[in-house]
Order: C-alpha cells, then structure tokens, then sequence
C-alpha cells in the first residue's frame, strides 16, 4: 500500500495502548510451522504486511494458512513446494528465514534474495557456511539460491563469528529434525530467539540453553504443530515511550514484557522522564523538556537493539544536550538522519557515529520514509514537530507496526493516512 502520513505535532500523548506481537519473533515462528504436522494455533500474530507476505508463502507452499483477528491457524501436513517465487520475495525482505525451514522439511530449498536492501548490504554467508557444515550443497548464481541435501540433514558443531539473529533461526529450524546433535556457539540472545525455542519445544524438539550464547539441540523424528503466543514487540513499546517521551505526555504500555527493555529504559530516564515497570505494564511520564542522554552504541542483545536506534534519535533531537550514537550492527542505518534534518535537526554523521545536538524545536516538514525503523523515526520526530509533517513511503511502516497511526490517534496525536 502507498499513502502518507499527515501529522500535527505538539499534542501530548496520554491514555494506554496494547502492545502489538512482536514481528521478529512471528515471522521465523510462521517459518517453523513448516516443520510440523497437524494443526498450528499462534496467538497474538500482529497485523502487519510482514505477516500477509509470510502466511501467502506458507500457502503458495503447499500449507494452510489464516489470520483470525490476532490468531494464526496453520497447517503444513501437505508442503508441495521448495522454492519462493519472484513476486513472494519481493514482498518480504526476510524469506531467508524460509530456508533452513524448507531444507529440513523437503530437503532442498530455493530462493532469489531480493537486491539492495534497505541497510545496506544483507549478506547471509554465516547462514551458508552453517547449513553447508549440516550437509547442505549450496548453488548461488545470479542471486538465488539453490540448496540440497542428499538424505537428511546431519548435526554440526557450528560457531558464529557473530552471533547473527537470522543465522541462529535457521540453524534452528534445520537442527531440530537433524539427524544428530548441532551445538552453536556465539549464538544470538536475543528475547526472539528464546521465543522461537520455546515453539519448537512445544512442538516436540529437544533445545537446550536458548538465550544464552550456547545453543544444543538434539534432532528429533518428527514435530507437531501446538498453540503458542508471541511474545510483545519490544520494538514497538520503544516507539511508543519515544512518543511519550518526545510530546511530554504520559502513557500506559500494556502487554509487555519489561525486562527485553533493559538496555533502553535507563535512557528515558537519563532524558528526566519517569518509568514504572510492573506485571505487564510500562508507565511513563514525561518532562516538559527532555534531557539528553549522553550515548547510545548499538550492540547484539542484551545490548542496546539495534531496530531502536532511529527511534532514539528522534528523541535526542529534541533533548538539550548532545549525545552520540555508534551503530555497530548494520552498514548504513542512518538514512533517516537526512529527513530528520529537513525538520530542523542538528546531526552530523562520520561512518558508524552519529552526533545529535538537541533543539528547541523541530518544524514540521514534507519527508519520505526509506526503511521500517526510520519511517518510526519521522513518525516520532513529527510528533515533537511544531506544524504539519507529510511522511511518504509509510509502506515500510506496515511491514512491522500494526495500524500505528490509529494506536497514536486515539491517545491524542493529530495523525492521519491519506
Ligand atoms: C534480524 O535481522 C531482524 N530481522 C532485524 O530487524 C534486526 O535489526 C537484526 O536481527 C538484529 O537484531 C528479523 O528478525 C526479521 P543479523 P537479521 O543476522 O537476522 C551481518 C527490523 O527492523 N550478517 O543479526 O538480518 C548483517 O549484515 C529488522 O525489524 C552477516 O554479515 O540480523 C548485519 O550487519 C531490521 N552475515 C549483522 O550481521 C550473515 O550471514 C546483524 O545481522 C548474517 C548477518
């Protein structure tokens, strides 16, 4: 879908809101059910394209797939297929998650990797060198990828240079019915990876020391489809205290699991606002004037995320005070920094840092948005703004935040699609 977003900045936020499902942690779940025979019930499934392009991909191959309110049903008892087509790709940037899935239900596995992406280079050799230590052979040519295995995928010992989210997630989903025992070291922490276990243990597998950097999984027969609820999207929860924090409102976060927030809180409460985390709950409440927080370095988990960094930006820019951001995690993660200054922000950006100077105020402006986490950054930055703020290219937004203009709307914001 194309559209804009037409925001009136400077009303503060107040009121509460649910915390959607988290996206990265769905999207290799809706994967995993390929894996399984009977029925998948998975609750708490955000309404995001993301999840349309996933649940298309499970029916093109061969399962049943359907999104009821928040509730996905999935069976994958007859998988016809070993490959993504063209026009499935180019829907969903991470199909890669769709591979080793693939591989260990059907033995082979084909996708066309979409070009140039968002943040830059994508590359997947960590996935590659893991699931050629499994037994997989692997032809890349003119950027797809054509794996096989000859009888069964066996059990490696395998240990990432860097403890890659997408890489752990399939080494997983083609460990769990490996002939064998796989143990990854390095592995990723991350609260996804953890929820991804605990699914594929549910249905059967036998994982040992998810969220920790040691992962061994045992190789089981067979897997079968169990009922599951996704985890809250920590992501979205910083977007809405960014939100908060940026219009000296005062929220409610239901539905969310704090302690995924712990890299990130302390920051809001450096910037002079207050926060309260109890059974499910995030209060916030905000200063008139935030402070800056001094820096934010971009780390895997339990560091600080890497999808909240634009988010954070839009806040420090309107901070007193300057404070610094490194991203370690991705190439080029600063594109929203261009359109944050058309709105008035102070940021200078060399390489892998880049330095905010707080302002008085943004002003609204007419800016496009090039990738999910920057398109938040707009939203955000458009909130604080004084005036009216047209954001473009709101399609990334739909891949990972469901219906963000409506949540923000009815807690006072003066946003809407056209
Ligand atoms: C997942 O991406 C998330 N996506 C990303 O969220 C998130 O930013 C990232 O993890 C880090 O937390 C999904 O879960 C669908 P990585 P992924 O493999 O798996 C390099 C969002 O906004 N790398 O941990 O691609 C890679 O280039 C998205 O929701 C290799 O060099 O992240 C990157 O610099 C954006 N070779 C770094 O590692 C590889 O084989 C982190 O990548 C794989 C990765």
């Amino acid at each position: 879908m194309t559209g804009k977003l037409i925001v009136n900045g400077r009303k503060k936020l107040s009121g509460q809101t649910d915390i959607q499902g988290a996206k990265n942690s769905v999207l290799p779940i809706l994967s995993a059910t390929l894996l399984t025979g009977g029925e998948n019930v998975i609750h708490c499934c955000p309404q995001i394209s993301d999840v349309y392009s996933a649940l298309r991909i499970l029916r093109y191959l061969g399962g049943s797939a359907n999104l009821e309110g928040h509730t996905a049903v999935i069976k994958c008892d007859c998988i016809t297929r070993s490959e993504i087509p063209e026009n499935l790709m180019r829907e969903m940037r991470s199909t890669i998650v769709f591979l080793g899935a693939m591989l260990a239900r059907t033995g082979q596995a084909r996708i066309c990797l979409p070009g140039g992406c968002e943040l830059g280079p994508r590359p997947i050799d960590l996935h590659l060198n893991a699931l050629r230590k499994m037994g997989v052979s692997i032809d890349e040519r003119y950027g797809c990828i054509s794996c096989r295995v000859r009888d069964r995928l066996r059990g490696a010992k395998i240990s990432l240079p860097f403890p890659s989210v997408g890489a752990t997630e399939n080494i997983l989903l083609s460990a769990v019915l490996a002939d064998g025992t796989t143990i990854i070291t390095n592995a990723a922490r991350e609260p996804e990876i953890s929820d991804l276990c605990d699914y594929l243990t549910a249905c059967g597998a036998n994982i040992y020391g998810a969220g920790e950097g040691t992962i061994v999984i045992d190789g089981v027969d067979k897997l079968s489809g169990c009922v599951h609820t996704v985890i809250p999207d920590r992501i979205a929860a910083v977007t809405f205290l960014a939100a908060a924090a940026v219009t000296g409102g005062k929220l409610v976060l239901n539905g969310t699991v704090s302690s995924h927030l712990d890299a990130v809180i302390p920051l809001f409460e450096e910037a002079g606002c207050r926060v309260i985390a109890e059974n499910g709950k995030i209060y916030i409440r905000s200063p008139e004037r935030l402070r800056a927080f001094k820096s934010v370095r971009t780390m895997p988990y339990p560091g600080f995320p890497t999808d909240a960094q634009a988010v954070m930006m839009s806040v420090a820019c309107v901070a007193e005070g300057t404070t610094v951001f490194v991203e370690n995690i991705f190439e080029s993660r600063y594109r929203h920094v261009e359109e944050l200054t058309r709105m008035g922000a102070n940021i200078r950006v060399a390489n892998r840092v880049a330095v905010t100077e707080g302002v008085e105020r943004l002003f609204g402006a007419n800016v496009t948005a090039l990738e999910l986490r920057g398109a938040a950054a707009l939203v955000v930055a458009a909130l604080a703004a004084e005036g009216k703020t047209e954001i473009e290219g709101i399609n990334f937004l739909e891949r990972g935040y469901e219906n963000l203009e409506v949540a923000l709307s009815e807690l006072g914001a003066d946003i809407k699609k056209v």
